[in-house]
Formats: C-alpha cells, sequence, structure tokens
C-alpha cells in the first residue's frame, strides 16, 4: 500500500520559490491546445510519466473496494492507471472517454483482451446515462479545468454513478491559496494574450486545492470525500454517492 508523504515547512518553501521561478519562465511561452499536446509527445507519454509517478499507476487499484463490474475513467489516455486496476479486478468492463485518438490508440493496443469500451470525446459533452457505472475514476486529467467547468463534471459523475458507489481523482491539487491563485492568473493571463476562445481546452495546469475539490464534489452531491493518499501535489481522493 502507498504511503502519504506530506511536505514539512521547508520543503512547502523551497516548492512555492520553485513554482513561483517556473511561472515566471513559462509566462509568455504559447499554450498548446489540449489534444495536440498530448497527440505529439504519443511517443514519450507513458515513459515521463511513469517516471514522476510510477508508484501512483502500480497501486492505484489497492484503493478500490467492494464488488465492481463497471468502471468509467474519463481522460484516460493511454490507460496507465489500468494495468493496477486489473490485477484486482481482472473481469471488470471499463469505459474509457479521451479526447485524444492518439492516446486511445495506444490504449487498445495494451488492453486488447480486455472488455473495454473506448470513446473519443470531451468528457463535458459527452452524454452519460443515470446510475450505470459502480464507480467513476479520473487520474491526472482535471487540473486543467476551471472550477465552473469542473462543477459541472462532478455533477454528470454523481448521476452516472450507481447508488452506493464512489469517485476516485487522482490528480495534481494546489498545495495552498497562493499556488491555486498564481496557476489561475497565468491561464487567464495566456488566454488573453493568445486570444483564445473560452472552449478552447488548452494545456495549462490550473490545480485547485483539496478544500475547493471538497466544496464542488460536495456540491456535485457526493455525501462524503476523503484523502485516501498524498505526495506532494498529488493526491488521491475518494467520494462517495
Ligand atoms: C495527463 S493525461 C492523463 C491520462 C491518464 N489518465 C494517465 O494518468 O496516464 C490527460 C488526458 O486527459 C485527456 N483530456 C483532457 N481534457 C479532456 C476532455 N475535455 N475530454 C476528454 N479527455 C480529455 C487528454 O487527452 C489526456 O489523454
Amino acid at each position: 500500500m502507498l504511503k502519504s508523504k506530506i511536505r514539512t515547512h521547508e520543503e512547502q518553501v523551497e516548492y512555492m520559490s520553485e513554482l513561483k521561478d517556473w511561472l515566471q519562465k513559462e509566462h509568455d511561452t504559447p499554450p498548446e491546445k489540449m489534444a495536440d499536446f498530448f497527440s505529439s509527445r504519443i511517443d514519450i507519454y507513458d515513459k515521463v510519466h511513469l517516471e514522476h509517478w510510477s508508484k501512483e499507476y502500480e497501486h492505484i487499484g489497492e484503493f478500490f473496494d467492494g464488488n465492481i463490474d463497471t468502471l468509467l475513467d474519463i481522460g484516460c489516455g493511454t490507460g496507465l492507471e489500468l494495468n493496477s486496476i486489473y490485477r484486482k479486478y481482472p473481469k471488470i468492463k471499463v469505459t474509457g472517454i479521451d479526447l485524444s485518438e492518439d492516446m486511445l490508440n495506444q490504449l487498445r493496443a495494451k488492453y486488447n483482451n480486455k472488455d473495454i469500451n473506448l470513446i473519443a470525446d470531451d468528457y463535458f459533452e459527452h452524454s452519460l446515462k443515470k446510475e450505470v457505472y459502480d464507480v467513476a475514476l479520473s487520474v491526472q486529467t482535471l487540473h486543467h479545468f476551471k472550477y465552473e467547468k469542473k462543477k459541472k463534471i462532478y455533477g454528470k459523475l454523481f448521476n452516472t454513478i450507481k447508488a452506493g458507489g464512489y469517485y476516485i481523482e487522482c490528480d495534481y491539487m494546489a498545495s495552498c491559496i497562493e499556488e491555486e491563485q498564481l496557476c489561475l492568473e497565468l491561464y487567464e493571463y495566456k488566454h488573453n494574450k493568445f486570444n483564445i476562445p473560452e472552449d478552447e481546452f488548452i494545456h495549462v495546469d490550473i490545480p485547485l486545492t483539496l478544500e475547493h475539490q471538497i466544496e464542488l464534489l460536495k456540491s456535485a452531491g457526493f455525501s462524503d470525500v476523503s484523502v485516501l493518499y498524498e505526495n506532494g501535489g498529488t493526491k488521491i481522493i475518494r467520494a462517495n454517492k
């Protein structure tokens, strides 16, 4: 089982200083469109992500419990998180939604012996039936969206999970309100400077604090939200329906 690692005060101070330097360096770099960002890195995506989060991908399945037949994975990408879940639930039926056909093609090639339904679409717009999944999951995908946008997806996930089911999210969350605000300021600045239409998805990180995440999930209807694991900015949380 994964062991949490919470930053010490000194580590947090150093982290914020490095973050500010990085945001400064990134300030005027043009943002990439979301699907283009992942398609253009398709050959290195798994390697880079496994270098950073191999432990989380290796163990995420251990945070799932109960009898699960159906799982919805939004922003499933190449399916790095599925290996561990299949180890625990070899027969699980997975529905994965992702914008990038290239990412989905890699996933398809890895798990061609599994009962899996892959949908190339925007998960904000894709219609999800009421109460059809035992569990929903998102890994490293929702930190690119603003508060109001996330409210919409959490409402949809709540609706599509069966009564008694749950939602697990593993994502980059802001360590403090200053981090949340600095990232959002850069996002807004880039939107204006590069004339990005409001509905265009760009690959810029805008993590929310854990407090804002919990507020959103509860406003979507989830009864309780708990933190299962954290390692610096990466947190795994669970919200029960
Ligand atoms: C960092 S990757 C994470 C992929 C996978 N979950 C993992 O952890 O390796 C983010 C994924 O979210 C997808 N994505 C981002 N916005 C999306 C949207 N609005 N609808 C569907 N997929 C989206 C991207 O195409 C990309 O594959």
